[in-house]
């Protein structure tokens, strides 16, 4: 009984979370994700990877669904044959987590979903279902605001006719990210005083290379009268600004840039003055959130001080990033 005691407490201390009374079991989690070329995902595992090699009596089985939501419904069934106390699932499709619902609640295993939000009429469908991840609107509405302060400044308007004439770069289709970030950030800018002129929007896919191709195509058609380029992500961000190196334009000729993520690579263009600035997606927070709801879940610990809206959420909210922080970020990184 002592022993089971210090077990329990050491757990506890190194955990940070409390731990049920099947505190001393072996855990294993499991994880599939859409992509695991995803800059931001991947970041967001190595974290997550971290944090739960950290704790005793933990492994973990991480899958890559490459895409493909029939293939991650299968990595599902496989994990729970596996005997994973808990799965983390980071949806391919967001609007077809049925199967996986189905599969968990006959098994009995939680899940928790992460990152691609699927809708609260999916999560309720059993106790047993959970959702990690940060509030969409709240980055488009920030990326806005790091938008107008940089456009208000002398030579954003480029032709001086009192309007900014935008690109931007959205995510995939059918993302909540994607959707909402693109309305906010443009109805931010107008919210917040500036004339705004659409000069057209693409849809790159997170992908920092299909971004490239797209903005080399608009440098090309629009020239010198793209002001702004709002990414849906950093990496999108980022492809533009490789357009801009791979046209051999003078850096003091690009638009004012911004992204969402605050991956290593978009703090790093924060800092280098590429990017005026970006909107941290708590990559750490959303880490350790999952991990601990994960161990309490397959150890029968009390959820209670896990941050838990509506018993149901975790929801780690968004950072603005500019000159004046990034260098706390970047110290940060892993
Ligand atoms: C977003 C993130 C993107 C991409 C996407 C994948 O939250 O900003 O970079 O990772 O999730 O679902």
């Amino acid at each position: 009984m002592k022993r089971l005691l210090a077990c329990f407490l050491a757990l506890s201390l190194l955990t940070g979370c409390s731990a049920g009374k099947n505190a001393d079991k072996k855990v294993k989690i499991g994880v599939t994700v859409y992509d695991s070329y995803d800059t931001f995902i991947s970041e967001l595992m190595t974290n997550f990877n971290a944090d739960v090699t950290s704790r005793e009596n933990i492994t973990i089985e991480t899958y890559n669904a490459n895409k493909s939501q029939t293939s991650q419904n299968k990595q599902v069934e496989d994990m729970i044959n596996d005997g994973c106390d808990v799965i983390c699932v980071n949806l391919v499709d967001r609007t077809a987590p049925k199967k996986i619902i189905d599969l968990a609640r006959k098994n009995n295993v939680p899940i928790i979903f992460f990152n691609r939000e699927l809708v609260e009429e999916d999560l309720q469908q059993w106790e047993g279902l959970y959702y990690v991840g940060a509030d969409a609107e709240e980055s488009g509405v920030m990326e806005g605001e790091i938008a107008a302060d940089a456009c208000k400044q002398d030579g954003a308007d480029k032709n001086g006719d009192g309007m900014i004439q935008y690109i931007v770069l959205e995510g995939e289709a059918g993302h909540q990210d994607a959707i909402v970030r693109t309305e906010k950030s443009v109805n931010t800018l107008i919210q917040d005083g500036l004339s705004v002129d659409k000069i057209t929007s693409a849809i790159a896919n997170w992908n920092r290379s299909q971004a490239q191709t797209k903005m080399a195509q608009y440098i090309t058609q629009y020239g010198s009268s793209i002001e702004l380029v709002l990414g849906n992500n950093d990496d999108m961000s980022l492809g533009a600004i490789d357009a801009y190196k791979a046209a051999e334009i003078d850096q003091s000729d690009w638009p004012v840039i911004v992204g969402i993520d605050g991956t290593k690579a978009g703090l790093q263009a924060v800092e280098n003055h590429e990017m005026v600035g970006t909107v941290y997606n708590d990559q750490k927070g959303q880490a350790t959130a999952m991990a601990n709801l994960a161990y309490a879940l397959a150890t029968g610990g009390s959820l209670d001080d896990l941050g838990l809206t509506d018993g149901k959420y975790i929801w780690l909210p968004y950072q603005k990033v500019t000159q004046d922080n990034v260098s706390d970020y970047l110290s940060d990184m892993q």
